[in-house]
This record gives structure tokens, C-alpha cells and sequence, in this order.
């Protein structure tokens, strides 16, 4: 048995953006974001979605979110009310309290500090009001802003796994990262404080 929480409405706020449950009228926003060229390289669709793909998706996301125990947290990156970013937290294992973020954030706001602190409030909401010991992720060998993201949130690069990815036709090794609730925080009280 686990004593996970299950947390909703999610509403995190760092000093430059705030990560909260997404909403309908996010998804023209969502749409722009995963459709940018630079991201779609990136993530792992064959295809980037349409705005028709989003839309049909929605009520699945909605109902994922009100499970019990939650394990999906799919959150909007705002800044100025707007969605800039999307933020995951996955509940991988509730037994072994173990648990999985990713972050994608727009290019027109790469560069001012917003991965590393969506990231970081992911890692809070884990180990904070979630309650998980361990936290992974899991990125591309040729993508050091996202290892730089994960090491400056304090995650330690744990090894490759080979072959891990099959997207669009081709093998991706992964970087796997990972932080523990025990292991000392990045900036004092940043990650760990229990909100
Ligand atoms: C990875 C990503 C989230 C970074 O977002 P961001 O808001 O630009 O991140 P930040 O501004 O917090 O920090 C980025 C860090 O990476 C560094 N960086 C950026 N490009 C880099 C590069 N090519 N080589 C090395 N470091 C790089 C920056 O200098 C910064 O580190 P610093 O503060 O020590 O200078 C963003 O590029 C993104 O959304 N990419 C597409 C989706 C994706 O790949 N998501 C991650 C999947 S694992």
C-alpha cells in the first residue's frame, strides 16, 4: 500500500511563472507549443498534434486527472495568465513512490530561467504534497539544455539506456536522471519544502 496524495487542484508559483491544471481555453496556446518546429524535433509524436487532435484528447487528460490516486499531473506553464510551457509529473510506481517529470517549454521563452523553474516546482509538488521518494527523467544525449535544466535543479545523471526510444523510424539512446526526497536540495528549501 502507498500513502501517496493525490493533489488537485495543482496551483505552484515560482518567482517567474506558475504551474497550474490546464483549461480549455489553453489548448490554441498548447497547440502553438507543440507544433514550433524547434519543439516537435524534440518530443516524441510521429506527427505533431492538430488543434482537432488536442481538442479529442482533452477529456481523456481531464479524466486522468480526477483518478484516485491521481498519477497524471499535466500542467500549464503560465506567465502573464498565458500558457508558455507544459509541465508532467507521472506517478510511475505509487508502491515504490517513484515518479517522472518532463517540461516543454515555447522557444520565443527559452534562455530566461523557465525550464529550470518549472522543473523545479515539478520536483516540489513530487515531494512535497505528492509525497514520492524518487523522481525521474529522461532526455536525449544531444540535448544539453535539458541536462543543464536537470542538473541545476539538483537531479544526477544515473547512466544511458541504449536504444531506449523508437521515434520516427530511429533509435534514440536516453540520459536518465533521477533525485531522491534524501538528497540534499539544489538551493536550500527549494525543492523539498512540503507545500
Ligand atoms: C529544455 C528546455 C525546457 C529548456 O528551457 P529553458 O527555459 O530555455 O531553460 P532555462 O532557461 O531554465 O535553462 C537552460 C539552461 O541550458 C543552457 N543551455 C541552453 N542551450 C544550451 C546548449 N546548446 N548547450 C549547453 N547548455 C545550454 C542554458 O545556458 C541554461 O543554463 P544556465 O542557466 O546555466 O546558463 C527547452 O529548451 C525546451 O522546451 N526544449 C524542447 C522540449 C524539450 O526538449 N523538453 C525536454 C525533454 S527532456
Amino acid at each position: 500500500m502507498t500513502d501517496l496524495r493525490s493533489v488537485r487542484p495543482v496551483r505552484l508559483a515560482g518567482p517567474r511563472c506558475t504551474l497550474r491544471e490546464w483549461a480549455d481555453g489553453d489548448l490554441a496556446a498548447l497547440h502553438a507549443l507543440l507544433t514550433d518546429a524547434r519543439v516537435a524535433e524534440r518530443t516524441l509524436d510521429e506527427t505533431p498534434p492538430s488543434l482537432d487532435d488536442l481538442r479529442a484528447a482533452a477529456p481523456a487528460w481531464r479524466r486522468e486527472a480526477e483518478e484516485e490516486p491521481r498519477r497524471h499531473y499535466r500542467l500549464a506553464v503560465v506567465v502573464a495568465d498565458r500558457l508558455v510551457g507544459l509541465g508532467t509529473l507521472v506517478v510511475d510506481n505509487p508502491v515504490h513512490r517513484r515518479g517522472e517529470i518532463g517540461y516543454v517549454i515555447h522557444p520565443d521563452h527559452w534562455g530566461q530561467g523557465l525550464g529550470t523553474e518549472a522543473a523545479g516546482l515539478l520536483l516540489r509538488l513530487g515531494f512535497g504534497r505528492v509525497g514520492l521518494h524518487r523522481v525521474e527523467a529522461t532526455t536525449r544525449p544531444d540535448h544539453p539544455a535539458s541536462w543543464r535544466v536537470l542538473e541545476k535543479v539538483g537531479m544526477r545523471r544515473e547512466g544511458i539506456s541504449r536504444d531506449h526510444l523508437l521515434v520516427r523510424g530511429r533509435w534514440w539512446d536516453s540520459v536518465r536522471y533521477a533525485i531522491l526526497a534524501t538528497d540534499p536540495p539544489a538551493r536550500p528549501g527549494s525543492l523539498h519544502a512540503g507545500d
